[in-house]
């Protein structure tokens, strides 16, 4: 970056607050070519400029927020001030999931919001932990010791076996199978939305756009399929399906079917994908961690003293949790929350016009020196109870924050210590090769290539 070439401090008209520096870009495309080239380093190398660098994409003017107390100022304080940023509302987004709650906004985004959040509490979230630890095993029973495996897609359908299972419950198995199948269909077109596709609402009728929207169709039918037929047997499963469904509102009215098929296909995307990938990094970092990975034997070992673990073993898999939560912060699934200020406000000192996007990321800030002593190391010990209290709220927020934060965290949570414990409990999985992986940021914070393991028995 060229400080020569950067964006001066100007004094914005009608205010005295400043807009903030930022780097100037290309002419026409902005900071595009940079970002697309590597986002994750150019996110980096804007830190240089400050807590909040001013960036555009072709004609969209865009903030990139650092600092823990602008990031708390847009999801939480004044998160009234800020909706979605515009990549969501595109219209492969909205033929995808629609008006769920990821997507969705304002009043209707609260009622929707209200009606699910039952769903999600932690004594309800906790009777799924026996459909958790009962499908890694199934998963595992597969694997045979000396085997070299890519831990990656086995996670991702693990993860998705899961979220269906919780919501769909075993009675449909059948009908669990295909929407797996779609469902990892679907997502492959994510890994090639470039930023320019991102911003460009591209609606051309491509060949992939054409597969995209028949497959969309399909996972519909078979949703809308259930949805009737659990409406119609009445009968309370215990899963997240039947508690949408009962779901009411204060005036007594519930979720329409086109409601619940927006929520279901917008729950299986966000509860499976973001959790697999929280798996597979940590299971490459405790690969690359002997001593990390020991330590967590040992807590394994004396913990389960053999047996599979259980929702109550959650307090007292201290360790492991620390491992998920150092995973979270190295390599978050989500690395960056984006919004869109509603009307002109002031952040960090600086004007914020409307319409301006805003973008903070995890992958920056969780890695900032001023939190993170060592940042770029991979210390689960340092989530003591002390630096938890210490750190300011905003330094680390895998989940996001504020009304919009992740439903599904105690979710998230409890599945990657059981799924960890449960898996770890049996089976080592050193890396085949000693190649790192490197990282691929598309929607996620995915591995760019196979993350190769051998599947080791840990009693021989
Ligand atoms: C490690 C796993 C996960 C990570 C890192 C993660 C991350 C996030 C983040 C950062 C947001 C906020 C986005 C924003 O503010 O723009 C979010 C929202 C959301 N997540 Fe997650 N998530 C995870 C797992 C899950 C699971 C398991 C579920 C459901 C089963 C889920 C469902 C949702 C939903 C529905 C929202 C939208 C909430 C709203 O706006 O009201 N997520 N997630």
């Amino acid at each position: 970056m060229n400080p020569a070439q950067d964006l001066p401090l100007k004094e914005a008209k009608g205010t005295r607050a400043p807009l903030p520096p930022g780097p100037k870009g290309h002419p026409i495309l902005g900071v595009m070519r940079e970002f697309n080239r590597d986002s994750l380093s150019f996110i980096m190398r804007c830190r240089e400029y400050g807590d909040v660098v001013r960036a555009r994409f072709l004609y969209v003017p865009a903030y990139f927020i650092y600092h823990p107390a602008d990031i708390e100022e847009i999801l939480s304080t004044n998160a009234r001030n800020f909706r979605k940023s515009m990549s969501l509302r595109s219209n492969f987004f909205q033929r995808l999931v629609g008006n769920g709650l990821v997507t969705s906004e304002g009043d209707f985004w609260r009622r929707q919001r209200r009606l699910a959040q039952p769903a999600f509490h932690r004594q309800r979230i906790s009777s799924y932990g026996e459909v958790m630890v009962d499908y890694a095993t199934r998963t595992i029973n597969k694997w045979r010791p000396g085997e070299t495996r890519d831990i990656h897609p086995d996670m991702l359908r693990l993860t998705l076996e899961i979220v269906v299972k919780t919501l769909f419950d075993a009675d449909v198995s059948g009908d669990a199978d295909k929407v797996g199948q779609i469902l990892s269909e679907l997502v492959k077109p994510f890994a090639s939305q470039a930023t320019l596709k991102w911003i460009l609402d591209n609606r051309l009728p491509t060949p992939a756009h054409r597969r995209f929207h028949r497959a969309v169709g399909e996972i519909d039918k078979v949703i809308y399929r259930i949805i009737a037929e659990r409406r119609n047997s009445g009968y309370d499963q215990g899963d997240l399906l039947s508690m949408l469904l009962q779901a009411h509102d204060d005036d007594g009215s519930q979720m329409t079917d086109s409601q619940l098929r927006d929520e279901v296909m917008t729950l299986f995307l966000a509860g499976h994908e973001t959790t697999a990938l929280a798996l597979s990094w940590g299971w490459y970092l405790l690969a690359s961690h002997p001593e990390v990975e020991k330590k967590f034997h040992a807590e394994l070992d004396e913990v389960l003293t053999g047996r599979l673990p259980e929702v109550s073993d959650l307090p007292r898999l201290r360790y492991t949790e620390m491992i998920a939560k150092e995973t979270l912060r190295l390599y978050p699934p989500a690395y960056a929350v984006g919004r869109e200020a509603i009307a002109e406000c002031e952040i960090g000192g600086y004007r914020v016009r409307r319409n301006t996007q805003i973008f903070a990321f995890q992958w920056a800030t969780h890695r900032d020196p001023r939190y993170f002593e060592n940042p770029e190391s991979f210390d689960p010990d340092r989530w003591t109870a002390e630096f938890n209290e210490k750190l300011p709220k905003y330094a680390y927020f895998p989940f996001g924050g504020g009304p919009r934060q992740c439903i599904g965290n105690y979710f998230a949570m409890m599945e990657l210590i059981l799924l960890l414990a449960t898996i770890g409990r049996t089976f080592r999985l050193p890396l085949a090769d000693n190649r790192s992986v490197e990282i691929f940021p598309a929607m996620s914070l995915r591995p760019r290539s196979a993350i190769r393991v051998t599947v080791e028995n840990r009693q021989s």
